[in-house]
């Protein structure tokens, strides 16, 4: 019968005559007897198959080379070797098709730089499978804590005609040529574009998620959000995925409050349907990784004014490279050394100044901060970016009209502040930013398939 390796294993007992195929990761063979690991991307470890010389192509068996892909019959049973607990004894070998000493994906470790400029190969190596692994299975948790707690899921588009950060961030969408583009006193004419107006691709889908949780109450999106931002850091991609709920009738410390109960939820899921990548990251990329995450699995999050949080930054001996002053964004390394040295794990920065945060957020009664909030974590920093939202008209429009934006083209996301408006709030939870934080990995170029970062695009 033919099986993926964890069903396989999954049995917990001896199998006669079953199937597997997979790549081969490594073959050890000696005059009488092969063994071979074999992987089929369902497991961390794979399995060992021994082959014995009375394999019709013994000799041939013991010739493959590792990045082969070939096909095992034959039994599973208790290894008597240590190592492992079981192995398939082969009674047929057939190579479905042969790798040679030029496959780049050798026995010994690779530097994560030399994978990313393999980054085609890369998902066979026992890293990156666990992170895809891991990334997978992740995915899917998502969408099963928001199913229990009955929020709709809502495709919102990737093409759009809005930016919804302010921050001019869109890459371009249009199918006019650059060199024959009209124009209308020296700038592009985009009423002849496709759409009919400038477009690009979303930045978030924050904006048309706000609309669906004016009908539905509680919602989320989860889809790929694209910044144009030329930022090259260990943490940002020109493309990445997004996770971003949205309530109504929910305030900042709602919103607070469901941010912690998801990521709590998302660390104890790794923890415990992930449990061999997790094994594997703590024993070969971040040492006392399972400790950190069940900590905080088991613990409340700590919630601190920014306020606050720039007066603990100012009280701390530490020479930051960036400027900390009441009215300036907070930098990585201030974010790092608030929830790592100050909290020591995860912490909400809430009610940042108005200045530094898009326009839709609500505004406090001091009239100088808005109601958001940022949680920051040990090692990767800004993991989740949200606020209550402005849903007074009035303030609404002013605020739109002190920061220069045109109030033309949001007509739609104005009226939803017409007709029923309501206190609602909500987040945005990078995705790799989660995965980076789940696996230990630093870069978040290895934790997504095939990164798109400035200047880069490959594969
Ligand atoms: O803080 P951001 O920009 O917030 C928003 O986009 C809101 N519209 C979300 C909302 O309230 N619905 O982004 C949210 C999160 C960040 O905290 C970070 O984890 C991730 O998205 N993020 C990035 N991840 C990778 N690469 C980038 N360039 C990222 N920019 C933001
Ligand atoms: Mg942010």
């Amino acid at each position: 019968m033919k099986m993926r390796i964890r069903e396989l294993l999954a049995g917990g007992t001896p199998h006669q005559d079953c199937a597997v195929s997979g790549w081969v990761r490594s073959l050890r063979a000696s005059k009488d007897v092969a063994f071979l690991v074999l992987n089929d991307g369902s497991n961390q470890a794979g399995i060992q198959v021994v082959a014995g010389r009375d394999l019709e192509n013994f000799p041939a068996v013991c010739r493959i080379a590792t990045g082969s892909a070939v096909m095992v019959e034959g039994c599973l049973l208790e290894s008597p070797a240590a190592g492992q607990q079981w192995e398939l004894i082969a009674k047929t070998i057939q190579v479905i098709g042969q790798a040679d000493e030029t496959f780049p994906l050798q026995k010994k470790r690779h530097s994560f730089e030399y994978l990313r400029s393999i980054a085609h190969l890369r998902p066979r190596t026992n890293t990156f499978g666990a992170v895809f692994r891991l990334r997978s299975k992740l995915a899917q948790a998502i969408h099963r804590f928001f199913a229990e707690k009955n929020f709709l899921y809502v495709h919102t588009p990737i093409i759009t005609a809005s930016d919804c950060e302010g921050a001019g961030e869109l890459f371009r969408v249009t199918t006019l040529d650059a060199s024959t583009t009209p124009l209308i006193q020296g700038r592009p004419d985009f009423s002849q574009d496709f759409f009919g107006q400038r477009t690009g691709l979303t930045v978030s889908g924050q904006l048309e998620g706000e609309m669906f949780a004016m009908a539905f109450s509680d919602i989320y999106t989860f889809g790929p959000t694209f910044r144009a931002e030329n930022s090259n850091t260990a943490r940002h991609a020109s493309e990445f995925w997004m996770i971003e709920p949205e309530m109504a009738f929910a305030d900042l410390a709602d919103d607070a409050g469901l941010a912690e109960e998801f990521i709590r939820y998302l660390c104890r899921f790794a923890l415990e349907e992930c449990s061999e990548e997790m094994a594997f990251f703590d024993k070969h990329v971040e040492t006392g990784l399972r400790e950190r995450i069940s900590k905080v699995a088991g613990s409340g999050f700590a919630r601190m004014d920014y306020s606050e949080a720039i007066e603990r930054l100012q009280r701390s001996a530490v020479p930051f490279a960036y400027p900390v002053e009441w009215g300036l964004d907070l930098q990585t390394e201030h974010e790092r050394h608030l929830s790592e040295q100050v909290v020591g794990g995860p912490v909400f920065i809430l009610n940042y100044p108005k200045d530094i945060k898009a326009f839709y957020m609500r505004q406090n009664a001091d009239g100088r901060t808005v109601a958001a909030m940022d949680l920051l974590v040990p090692k990767v920093g800004e993991i989740i970016g949200g606020s209550q939202r402005e849903e007074r008209l009035d303030l609404l429009e002013r605020r739109m009209a002190e920061m220069g934006i045109d109030q033309e083209p949001l007509w739609w996301y104005l009226d939803s502040r017409r007709w029923g408006s309501c206190p609602h709030a909500g987040f945005g939870l990078g995705f790799e930013r989660l995965v980076m934080y789940l696996s230990g990995m630093e870069n978040i170029r290895d934790v997504i398939p095939f990164p798109r970062t400035p200047r880069h695009a490959e594969f």
